[in-house]
This record gives C-alpha cells, sequence and structure tokens, in this order.
C-alpha cells in the first residue's frame, strides 16, 4: 500500500498522519498503538489523575508517539474558589436551572460533573502543567490558549508543543510563543470551535507558518478528506468525533444512538456547556438553552460552575432527553459503532486509494 508517511510522521515516529484526540485514556493508547498519534484529553483530570495517565501511557505506548491536551484560556480567575465563582452567578441563571431540573426532573445528588470538579483557573492549570513538567511527556498539545510559561519550560524538557488556532493570527501568536506543530481546526470541528471553516482556514495557516508543520482538523473522516487536507498544505490531519463511535471511547449508549442518527445539520454550537462556543449533538439541552426564554449562557468559567453539576447529575442519571456530547459535523459519516483499528485501517486504504487515483 502507498506509504502515508510525511516529514512530520518521520519526526514524530508515526506511521500514519493521524493525530487522533479523546477524553478516554483507553481509545488514546489504542490510537497510538495502531499508527496513529493519540492525544489525551486531559483539561478536565486532576494533577493525580494526569499523573496516572501519564504512567499508563509511557509504560504501555514506550517509543511510539503519544501526547496529552491541556486547555489553558487566558482571562480564568487566579485560584480555584468556587464560592466566589458561585457569589457572581445571577440569579436569573440559577431559576432557570433550577427549572430545568424541575421539568425533567433531574435529582441534585449532591455530586459534581466533570465540569464543576475544579475551577478552571490559573491555580488549577498551573498544578496540571507542574505534573506534565516532571513528566517523559512526548508531546503536549494546548486547545485554547498558547502561553509562554507552557511552551517554553516544556520545550526544554524536549516535548513537542503542539497549538490548536481557528485565525492565522492565533496561529502567529502560538508560533512566536514556540509552537513546534499547528493544529488548524476550523468550524466544523466538535467542542470548542471558531468561526472559520476548514477548507478556508487551512491553506492560510499553511502560508503563515512556513517551515512549522500544519495539522488539519474539523470534519474530517474519510481518506478523501486526508488526500484534501494533504493538499492543502497539512501535513497530518487531527481527529475527534471519529473516536466517539469507538468501542474504546465507552461512549454511553444513549449518546452513542443520537451521533449514529445525526446528519451533520444535527449538530449546533451552543455556549451552554462551558461558556464557550461548542459544537455538540443537538439534544433537549441545547434546545432549552436556544429557547428565546433561556438566559444567555456566563463567560467560563461561571458557566462551568453554574450547569457543571446539573450536567454531570444528567449523565449519572441518564436523563436521555438531555444527553449529549461534543461532536462535529463529521458525525454524519458515522453510523455504527466500531473499533480504532478499524477506523485507522480504512483510513489508510481509503486515503492510500486516492491518492494512488490522482497519480494515475
Ligand atoms: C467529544 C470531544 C471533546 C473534545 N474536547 C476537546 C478538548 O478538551 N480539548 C481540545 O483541544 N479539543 C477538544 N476537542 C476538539 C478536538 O481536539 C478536535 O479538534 C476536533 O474534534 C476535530 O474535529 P472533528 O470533531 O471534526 O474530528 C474535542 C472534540 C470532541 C469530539
Amino acid at each position: 500500500m502507498t506509504n502515508l508517511r510525511t516529514p512530520l510522521c518521520d519526526e514524530l515516529g508515526a506511521r500514519l498522519p493521524v493525530f487522533g484526540f479523546s477524553h478516554s485514556l483507553d481509545a488514546a493508547i489504542a490510537i497510538s498503538r495502531h499508527g496513529g498519534i493519540g492525544i489525551w484529553g486531559a483539561t478536565r483530570s486532576t494533577p493525580e489523575e494526569i499523573e496516572i495517565a501519564l504512567t499508563r501511557m509511557h509504560d504501555e505506548l514506550g517509543d511510539l508517539p503519544y501526547g496529552i491536551d491541556l486547555v489553558i484560556p487566558p482571562g480564568m480567575p487566579d485560584s480555584d474558589n468556587r464560592a466566589e465563582i458561585e457569589a457572581a452567578i445571577p440569579d436569573d441563571h440559577r431559576t432557570f436551572v433550577d427549572g430545568l431540573r424541575a421539568r425533567f426532573d433531574i435529582p441534585d445528588d449532591g455530586q459534581p460533573g466533570m465540569r464543576s470538579r475544579f475551577v478552571r483557573s490559573e491555580e488549577s492549570a498551573r498544578a496540571q502543567v507542574e505534573v506534565v513538567m516532571d513528566s517523559h511527556l512526548p508531546i503536549l498539545a494546548l486547545g485554547i490558549g498558547s502561553p509562554e510559561w507552557v511552551i517554553g519550560p516544556a520545550k526544554e524538557r524536549g516535548m513537542k508543543m503542539i497549538s490548536l488556532v481557528g485565525q492565522p493570527r492565533h496561529a502567529e501568536r502560538a508560533l512566536r510563543a514556540g509552537a513546534d506543530i499547528i493544529v488548524a481546526q476550523g468550524y466544523d470541528a466538535g467542542a470548542h470551535t471558531g468561526t472559520v471553516g476548514t477548507f478556508s482556514l487551512v491553506p492560510r495557516i499553511v502560508d503563515v507558518c512556513g517551515d512549522t508543520p500544519v495539522v488539519a482538523a474539523g470534519g474530517v473522516a474519510t481518506g478523501r478528506h486526508i488526500a484534501a487536507a494533504m493538499a492543502m498544505g497539512a501535513q497530518a490531519v487531527w481527529m475527534g468525533t471519529a473516536w466517539l463511535f469507538c468501542e474504546e471511547e465507552h461512549t454511553h449508549p444513549a449518546i452513542a444512538a443520537k451521533l449514529r442518527a445525526a446528519e451533520s445539520a444535527d449538530t449546533v454550537i451552543s455556549r451552554a456547556d462551558s461558556g464557550k462556543t461548542l459544537r455538540q449533538v443537538r439534544s433537549g439541552w441545547s434546545d432549552a438553552w436556544a429557547d428565546d426564554a433561556a438566559p444567555a449562557p456566563l463567560k467560563m468559567p461561571y458557566q462551568d460552575i453554574l450547569v457543571g453539576d446539573v450536567l454531570g447529575q444528567i449523565e449519572r442519571h441518564e436523563i436521555e432527553p438531555l444527553m449529549h456530547s461534543p461532536a462535529g459535523q463529521s458525525v454524519a459519516y458515522f453510523d455504527e459503532m466500531t473499533t480504532v483499528a478499524d477506523v485507522l485501517d480504512r483510513l489508510e486504504t481509503e486515503t492510500a486509494a486516492t491518492l494512488d487515483r490522482f497519480r494515475a
């Protein structure tokens, strides 16, 4: 089969030009094992959990390429002080969330969800980064924000630094901060996303980046997408939605059913989960917040704390109409559950066939 390795693959030691982002450690490990570059989403994990995950990745993957992803947005509060955030939440917002709780019969079990288990703050980011700096992590990705206080020390320790960007000026900022690899993530992407579509974005980021490798994200689901990404100048793709359909991800069956049935237009962008624009599969949750009667979501981290507990309780108590997940427009290409190995095998075959067709 045609070799798909790009110079970036050679640099990182990967067989396939595919980065796979997942919040499931099992999925991230499987992606690296099967030729891709697994990136574990650690942003909502505690330093202790990150330490355990890093040890597991190191032990199980050895010299294979892998990484973790942190999100360190600018403008977060200094400390992890929930009481201070709670005090600033307007009554109208609380009343609205209480109304949803009553309407959908969501039990209050007093437990937080992943968005409210700690307050996103400078303090929590520094504690996460400290653990990373003490590890042998080969690749560190930053999903939002490219702070120099992270990039500089990580590079000194030999880590490859990746920044996800949604606009050329973000790429320029990340390059100035020292990023080694830029992920150009378009509007199509699942989760936090910007306003520029992948096709409009990638060639512009390639032009801005010069010799720095660019990776295309947002809407990649087939080998045709990978070949197109390469034609636009990217050296790899970065995928998130695809893995939600893999058994290693452990997607809840009710959410999996919604994802399988979804077309691209069934994903919506809402600020109701985190305060930032987050593409997700449409559900009773996004509909309720899109209603004229709903208040405008608060900014991060206030929205995290306003809704974090209730989102956790929706999942734990399986309140089906409100259950949802971030997902991108590529959701339309997947309609059955599969495995990481199958997805990567299919992508390899399809990409090689597409490139061979061009050569012929
Ligand atoms: C369920 C899910 C959760 C995500 N969480 C994060 C995150 O915590 N940090 C991050 O940098 N990107 C996150 N993303 C975005 C991915 O890194 C990636 O850019 C995106 O999924 C690519 O587009 P695609 O969804 O069309 O494959 C998430 C994506 C999904 C689908």
